[in-house]
């Protein structure tokens, strides 16, 4: 493909010019920067599109993330030229999740022009929270994990608070997936617990998160070897042990290491047609990556069960694939004034039913 990292460049520059003019409350409305918004704005979306066409070799789950990039792009484009300057550089920053979703996926190393750009702007009214996610978004890991920890060592942020905020995910999603520093989760991890003011229901997640630490292996970590999967399968299975409910977060960092295996198997087999083990892949991919939740970044589980389910709606976890959707897409639509969702969602589900049953029904029973 074209050089990602050649591509990358192009798009940080323009992110470069952005990102500080949209942090600045008159920035985006300043008719002398009016120019210089634009041709970035344009070079972010081309780039963006250029990302997404060539991705088709790292596999569609990278694909989906540049059109994603892609498309809010085009809306802070869009909002900037219908005269809407503050919308724009919102989307602006709302579209830095895109870089940290894509980024935050593999093992990586810091890049030295984040750190650059940083020294260039006001930073002062972003809190601490959205520079860490900022920081990890331009490829400073160690600097947002560095925040992070300036975040939990704060008297007046309770652990309750970091918790359920998904604040200590978001941490443990950096140092465990991306800079592969298990030691510095596991430091970070203990000392929290020591704190006085830890609520039960999280001391019993910290228990179990360092538990589970303990015993990762480097290979969990880096390894791109061919028990990818079969491993993955089964720290999945841990997890589930560990949990006492669907929705608790007792197997998150079960969850984030196998979600981080299986980030790499599937970029290592980009051109799956329709097979039944990678189709098992994406399930289980959405499946952890629905149960991580993390602040807000933009969440690409969704996507993952529905690849899942149209590369092999006839195998035996295509049900599970679906009933998981399913319950994602009503409750992201269910509000205290009920359940609104649009028609194009209940039309796409409804073919994905059908496509499930159908196959499922054309399966030889078995005798
Ligand atoms: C669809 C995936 C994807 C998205 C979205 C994405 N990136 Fe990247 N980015 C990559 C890959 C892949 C690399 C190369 C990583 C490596 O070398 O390990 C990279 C590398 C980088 C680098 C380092 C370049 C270098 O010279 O080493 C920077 C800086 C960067 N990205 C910034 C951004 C910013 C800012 C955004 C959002 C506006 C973004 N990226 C969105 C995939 C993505």
């Amino acid at each position: 493909m074209m050089d990602p990292t050649l591509l990358m460049r192009e798009i940080f520059a323009a992110l470069a010019v952005l990102l500080p003019l949209s942090l600045d409350p008159s920035g985006f409305s300043d008719p002398e920067k009016k120019e210089s918004v634009e041709k970035a704005l344009a070079a972010l979306s081309l780039n963006a599109g250029y990302l997404e066409e060539h991705g088709g070799e790292r596999g569609v789950g990278f694909r989906y993330l540049a059109g994603n990039l892609k498309r809010d792009a085009q809306e802070a484009q869009r909002r900037f030229s219908a005269g809407q300057p503050a919308e724009s550089a919102f989307f602006v920053q709302q579209l830095t999740e895109n870089c940290l979703s894509c980024h935050a996926r593999l093992p990586g190393g810091d890049a030295p022009m984040g750190a650059r750009l940083f020294k260039r702007m006001d930073l002062s009214h972003l809190s601490p929270p959205d520079r860490a996610r900022l920081q990890a978004a331009t490829r400073q890991f160690s600097a947002s994990l560095d925040t992070w920890e300036l975040v939990f060592r704060m008297p007046d942020v309770s652990p309750a608070q970091m918790e359920m905020m998904g604040w200590l995910a978001d941490y443990l999603t950096v140092a465990i997936r991306v800079n592969g520093d298990v030691e510095r989760a596991l430091a970070t991890l203990r000392q929290l617990a020591l704190r006085n003011d830890v609520p039960q229901w999280v001391g019993e997640d910290l228990r179990v998160w360092i538990s589970a630490l303990e015993t990762i292996q480097a290979r969990d970590l880096q390894g791109r070897d061919g028990d990818t999967l079969a491993r993955a399968r089964a720290l999945i299975a841990e997890g589930e042990k560990v949990r006492e409910y669907p929705a608790d977060h007792t197997g998150l960092v079960h969850d984030l290491v196998a979600s981080g295996l299986l980030h790499r198997f599937t970029e290592s087999h980009p051109d799956p047609g329709g097979s039944e083990t990678m189709a098992e892949a994406y399930y289980l991919l959405g499946s952890t990556e629905s149960r991580i939740d993390r602040s807000y970044w933009f969440d690409p589980a969704d996507f993952y069960l529905e690849t899942s389910i149209r590369m092999a709606p006839g195998a035996p976890f295509a049900p599970q694939a679906y009933k998981e959707l399913e319950e994602r897409t009503i409750r992201s639509h269910t509000g205290t004034s009920g359940t609104h969702m649009p028609e194009d969602e209940r039309t796409r589900l409804d073919a994905l039913a059908t496509l499930v049953n159908e196959a499922q029904e054309a399966k030889p029973q078995a005798p």
